[in-house]
């Protein structure tokens, strides 16, 4: 009989690096299975489904790697309207969907109360979590829309190593001072929180992968999400100016390496939420958001943002939802999670982690 679990001590970096650069298919199917396990155990069958509306394409932000940086002259920007994001709200709710994920660029435009009138609204007629994606934004708006009751905030930390974030994220340095930090002054404002990282950044190393994964456990995150570095042309990252490690430690950015760290945060972090990734669906089409799910994942966040400016929010290229049919989709994805033997999600999910806490 195989022990339950896998031998990895989370407090050696070591430990998780050597999982990171494991290439045996056979130990490979062995993580698989204990974060598949694991998932079982602490999460569950469901796959909560969270209804995604990208509100805004303007971004103030220079970040190296974003198809929506400011920089990004030639990209048509849009900003919906308050019924516009409401009109999603509702489409979440006929979906039986419980949760909205309120996503866009960092933009001024949707100011401390707008947002307060949006999530207010959101919440008064449909009664749905929210949870909020709006980047590095200052105390005062972040602690209004607390009030105003938003539930949870994402914001991926992209890499623990300082240096790297440095680089890839030009400009001025945000007041609030750094990701990690800041989700830990998000949690003290009582959201339930969610943090991540982009496996495959041009100079990410293992070592630091596996410090990623580290810090996953540390601030003992509610959420994370993983995707795959997705090459923009429009970016200068995207266009190679941005130098890779030498081969061998260079962390690449592909399918199996984004299932490795996918696996290793569900065996860190075993009553997190994590999704299955669209970045990670657009480098897998045909395996789509079942790989994730089989792999330590337990969400999937469906797009509701209206079609029409859906190509518009062009954070990496060809994401699957441009081409995901909005009627269609829906039922085409709950077909495919009964199919693997998982079942629908119901109510607002939150994380077992943070009612454990
Ligand atoms: N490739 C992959 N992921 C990206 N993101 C932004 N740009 C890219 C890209 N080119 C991710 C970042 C961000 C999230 C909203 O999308 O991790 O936090």
């Amino acid at each position: 009989m195989r022990e339950p679990g896998l031998p990895i001590d989370f407090s050696d970096r070591s430990s998780i690096e050597a999982w990171l650069c494991e290439g045996d298919p056979i130990r490979l199917e062995e993580l698989w299975i204990a974060a598949d396990e694991m998932r079982r155990e602490h999460v569950g069958d469901a796959v909560h489904l969270r209804g995604l509306v990208e509100i805004s394409n303007h971004c103030v932000r220079q970040c190296l790697y974003c198809g929506i940086r400011a920089g990004h002259r030639e990209l048509v920007r849009y900003r919906l309207t308050m019924s516009e994001v409401l009109e999603c709200a509702h489409e979440a709710v006929r979906r039986g969907y419980g949760t909205l994920v309120v996503q866009a660029g960092e933009d001024p435009g949707w100011t401390r109360d707008s947002v307060c009138d949006l999530i207010r609204r959101v919440k008064s007629e449909t009664g749905l979590a929210v949870t909020l994606s709006l980047g590095e934004r200052d105390d005062d708006e972040i602690l209004a829309w607390k009030n105003a009751g938003a539930d949870r905030y994402l914001l991926r930390f992209e890499t623990s190593d300082r240096a790297l974030f440095a680089r890839i994220h030009p400009g001025r340095v945000h007041v609030a001072g750094d990701r990690v930090q800041r989700l830990r002054e998000l949690r003290r404002m009582g959201f339930e929180i969610g943090g991540g990282v982009m496996v495959g950044i041009p100079g990410q190393s293992y070592a630091s992968l596996a410090d990623d994964v580290m810090t996953f456990r540390e601030l003992d995150l509610d959420m994370i999400g993983v995707g795959p570095f997705l090459a923009h042309p429009a970016t200068p990252m995207g266009r190679g100016e941005i130098a890779s490690l030498p081969v061998g430690e260079q962390v690449p950015a592909t399918k199996e390496m984004t299932c490795k760290v996918v696996a290793l945060a569900r065996l860190a972090c075993p009553d997190a939420n994590i999704p299955s990734t669209t970045a990670l669906a657009t480098l897998a089409p045909e395996q789509g958001r079942e790989l994730g799910l089989a792999r330590g994942a337990n969400i999937v966040m469906p797009n509701l943002t209206p079609f029409r400016y859906r190509s518009l929010y062009e954070i990496y290229p060809a994401k699957s939802c441009i081409s995901e049919d909005p009627v269609d989709f829906n039922a085409q994805l709950v077909a495919r999670i009964r199919a693997i033997g998982r079942e629908v999600g119901e109510g607002p999910g939150a994380a077992p982690a943070w009612r454990r806490r």
